[in-house]
């Protein structure tokens, strides 16, 4: 199943702008090249394609949500930026890489994309990104589901739009679709939100709030995320800033 959280671009490149500064390390890990022609896999409002354009190569900005690329076009000359679905895409050209930050996650129904992907690719290309691995954001996940569960008799699981696979796991899946995986790694990255006491509340609204608290109104959202917050200081609150528990799976695959 696809995602179907609807982006807020606003929100996403003023208070969630870490993503993309996160992803640079991608880009460093893709090693672009002049001339090469590079697809950019949920691009999001496009600052990622962006910096890999700086290279030279040829970038494609495809992404699922027409918000987001209404920005990205707006935001960016120079880079081409399409609507599209990772799982079911056919391109008339194939690339030398296809680079994805912070997007797979959201893509439950994994083996189609890194088909598509595979067939995106020219033989010998390379497939680099990050995502969410297993046990990302885990604190957060419990606690929504203790407090949709508790509070509301709401399943939690049925709601959850992410899947943050295991390093075997998502590896296994690459090679079954022809790839084989030369780097990969799962590490654990503690995340620094911005704007102090709301950057949690930001978090919230701008990755869990479309899907976990799709029926709640805007009044009950900031109450139960208040809840959320005050349940996690503890854990995730230090010095005046929220730290979520990211942590995260990147790998480079070379189509055989
Ligand atoms: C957290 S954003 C990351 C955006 C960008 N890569 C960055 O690093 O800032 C995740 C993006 O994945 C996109 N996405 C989710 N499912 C998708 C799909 N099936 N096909 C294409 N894009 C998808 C979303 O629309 C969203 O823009």
């Amino acid at each position: 199943m696809s995602s179907e959280h609807t982006w807020n671009p606003e929100l996403y490149d003023n208070k969630l702008g870490f993503v993309a500064q996160y992803g640079k390390g991608v880009v460093e890990l893709l090693q672009p090249k002049a001339g090469e022609t590079i697809l950019d896999l949920g691009c999001g409002t496009g600052d990622l394609s962006v910096e890999i354009a700086k290279s030279g190569a040829k970038v494609v900005g495809m992404d699922l949500s027409k918000e987001m690329i209404e920005q990205a076009r707006e935001k960016y000359d120079g880079v081409e930026f399409i609507v599209g679905n990772a799982e079911s895409f056919v391109h008339e050209i194939t690339y030398d890489a296809v680079f994805s930050n912070a997007a797979l996650h959201w893509m439950k129904n994994s083996a189609p994309v890194i088909q598509a992907v595979h067939r995106a690719l020219k033989p010998g290309g390379r497939f680099v990104a990050e995502l969410g691995g297993k046990g990302n954001v885990e604190s957060v996940v419990s606690t929504i589901t203790d407090v949709l569960t508790q509070d509301y008799g709401i399943d939690a699981d049925q709601r959850n739009p992410w899947y943050f696979p295991s390093l075997g796991e998502y590896s296994s899946l690459l090679e079954q679709a022809g790839f084989r995986v030369i780097y990969a790694v799962h590490f654990d990255r503690p995340t620094k939100q911005a704007d102090g006491e709301a950057g949690l509340s930001h978090w919230l609204h701008g990755f869990a709030g479309d899907d976990f608290f799709s029926d709640f109104s805007q009044a009950d959202k900031e109450q139960v995320f208040e809840k959320i917050s005050a349940r996690l200081k503890d854990e995730l609150y230090a010095d005046g800033s929220w730290y979520v528990d990211y942590r995260r799976l990147r790998f480079v695959a070379l189509k055989e």
